[in-house]
This record gives C-alpha cells, sequence and structure tokens, in this order.
C-alpha cells in the first residue's frame, strides 16, 4: 500500500497524524512500536482483538491465528516491547475477552458471514476444535488467563484482576450456561515499585476502589464493533499517571484510550491497524474542524 495519504484525504497505514496531544499511528503495532524510544511512556491501556471473535478486516491483525496458543505467544511479543517503551514506574492494563473451541458448522449465517456490525472469524473455524491445550468442543477457552500467565512467565509482575461487570450486555441465547456479562482487565507492572494514585479513584464511600468495576456502554459516534467505555480507560489514566504524562494504546480501534487521556490533561500515542478506524477515532478526537485537522497533518513515518 502507498505511503502517506491518498489524494481523497482517506488515511492510509504508515501514516501519523497529531490531534492536540495525541498522536495516532497507522499500521501494524508490530511494526511501529520498535519506532517509539525506550521509557517514553508512563502507561499502557488497551484492548486487543480477542482470539477468533471478530474480523478487523486485515491480513495483519491480530486475533485471526490459526490457534489461540499462537495468539497468546504474539501477544507476548507485542508486550516485551511495551515493557522496553514504559518507564520503570509505569504500568500496562489489559482489558482482554474469552472465547469458546467449537466444532461443527458454520452457523446458520454461513461461513465468515456479517452479522450486525461486523464478521465473525469464529465461524470459518468452526469445522475444527484448535489443536492445542487438550481442547475440546464446547470448551470455555480461559484465554485471559493463559494471556496473564505468559506474561508474568515473560517477567511482568501481575498485580491484579479487575472484573469489568457490563451494565448492559451484548444478549446471548445460550440454554446450556448463564450468559456472560463480564470481562477481565489485568493491572501489570515491571518492578515492585510502580505509580499508582490510589487516591485518584475511590469508591462512593470513601474506601479503597475494589477491583469489581460496573460500567455501562456509552454512545460512541464511531461504529467501532468492539469499543470499551471511556470511564474504563478513565479509571487506569487516573490511578495510573499524573497530568502531562504520556498514555500508549498500541490497538486503539475508535481512539477511546485517548479521548479519555485528553479530557484528562495526558498525553497519549495511539497505533491502529486499519486506516478505517484510525479516521473514525481521529474525527471522534479532533475538536477541530477536519480541514485543519488536515492541515496538521505530522510525518509520514
Ligand atoms: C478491541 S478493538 C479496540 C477498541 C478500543 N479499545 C476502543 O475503545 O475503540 C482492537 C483494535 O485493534 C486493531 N488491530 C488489530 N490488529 C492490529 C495490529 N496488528 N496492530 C494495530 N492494531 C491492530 C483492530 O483493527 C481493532 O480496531
Amino acid at each position: 500500500m502507498d505511503k502517506g495519504f491518498s489524494p481523497g484525504g482517506q488515511f492510509v497505514e504508515h501514516a501519523e497524524v497529531h490531534i492536540g496531544e495525541t498522536r495516532l499511528l497507522i499500521g501494524d503495532c508490530r511494526k511501529l512500536l520498535p519506532l517509539l524510544p525506550s521509557e517514553s511512556v508512563q502507561c499502557c491501556i488497551t484492548s486487543p482483538p480477542y482470539w477468533g471473535l471478530r474480523d478487523y478486516e486485515h491480513p495483519e491483525q491480530l486475533g485471526s491465528e490459526p490457534s489461540p496458543a499462537e495468539y497468546v505467544a504474539h501477544l507476548v511479543a507485542i508486550f516485551r516491547e511495551v515493557r522496553r517503551i514504559l518507564r520503570p514506574e509505569g504500568t500496562l492494563w489489559l482489558n482482554i475477552g474469552d472465547g469458546y473451541a467449537r466444532n461443527g458448522g458454520t452457523g446458520r449465517h454461513g461461513p465468515n458471514a456479517r452479522v450486525g456490525n461486523t464478521r465473525k472469524l469464529i465461524q470459518k473455524r468452526n469445522c475444527r476444535v484448535p489443536a492445542c491445550w487438550g481442547l475440546k468442543d464446547r470448551d470455555l477457552l480461559g484465554l485471559p488467563w493463559r494471556v496473564a500467565f505468559a506474561l508474568q512467565e515473560d517477567g511482568w509482575i501481575l498485580r491484579s484482576h479487575i472484573v469489568w461487570i457490563k451494565k448492559t450486555p451484548m444478549p446471548e441465547s445460550v440454554r446450556n450456561r448463564p450468559s456472560r456479562a463480564t470481562e477481565d482487565i489485568f493491572l501489570f507492572a515491571q518492578q515492585p515499585g510502580y505509580f499508582y494514585d490510589h487516591q485518584a479513584v475511590r469508591e462512593p464511600s470513601g474506601a479503597n476502589l475494589k477491583n469489581y468495576w460496573l460500567l455501562g456502554s456509552e454512545p460512541n459516534s464511531s461504529d467501532h464493533p468492539a469499543a470499551f467505555p471511556k470511564d474504563l480507560a478513565r479509571r487506569c489514566i487516573l490511578l495510573a499517571t499524573r497530568p502531562g504524562e504520556t498514555v500508549l494504546d498500541p490497538f486503539a480501534g475508535s481512539g477511546t484510550t485517548a479521548l479519555a487521556a485528553q479530557e484528562l490533561g495526558r498525553r497519549c500515542i495511539l497505533i491502529e491497524l486499519n486506516p478505517a478506524y484510525a479516521q473514525a477515532a481521529a474525527r471522534r478526537l479532533q475538536a477541530r474542524p477536519q480541514r485543519e485537522l488536515w492541515l496538521s497533518l505530522g510525518n509520514v513515518l
């Protein structure tokens, strides 16, 4: 693909856009993270694609690996690079979802059908259970914890497991198990003495913040299929950074992390693979008219 911006003004890969205190890099985070300087970022808040769930319509997308074991290996390598970029007292906040091993059929929508506003990769794969971890048909993968343990083994200190309880979960028409209404958020540090401002977010009673967060979905002007609530990013930013510090999100999607960072007076670096999502994130972030945004385009990498 060409570098830079198309004559039609569409975002393309390998470009960089500045919107206020946010730097938006467009491309594969595996190629772009190595370009960021060491120890330059205070915290990373991110939600990678979940394995086998959605199609983000790009050949380099994470989450489309043939097996969940390969997915875990990719995440470990990506977050090793994030560790280099974080300051020694910095932290990683990782939101990650689970899935099921499935056998048989492609569902009534057919292979890779459009379901709602997304495509379901899992339907492509329903004809075999992935050959790893002794998985059987209908097994819950346990992916968030498998990723957490793999990161722990790779040197991260796992400091907290937070359960995000969804006020308005996606309905599931299952009849053989309770429907899912939670997701996991892990807090990782690289050394025992890391920055955490325990006064920044408290329970309404004034008590110490608990490790279950009840958060609702929020209106999001982009049509990204998997945005997390701005309140989730807000909490992490307040707990993990001081004003003026930099937050990183290598799987930026609709730019929710930067939106929260901007509102809290923090700088932000976003990386997003799909130029269409990057463009939607930029639109969401810009306080200024589109024309001024185009005039302020940064360097091409
Ligand atoms: C779960 S979504 C993130 C949503 C985001 N937290 C928000 O609130 O909008 C994951 C994003 O990662 C992007 N992505 C997938 N593979 C990537 C890669 N290799 N490098 C950078 N971004 C990638 C996808 O296009 C998708 O937008």
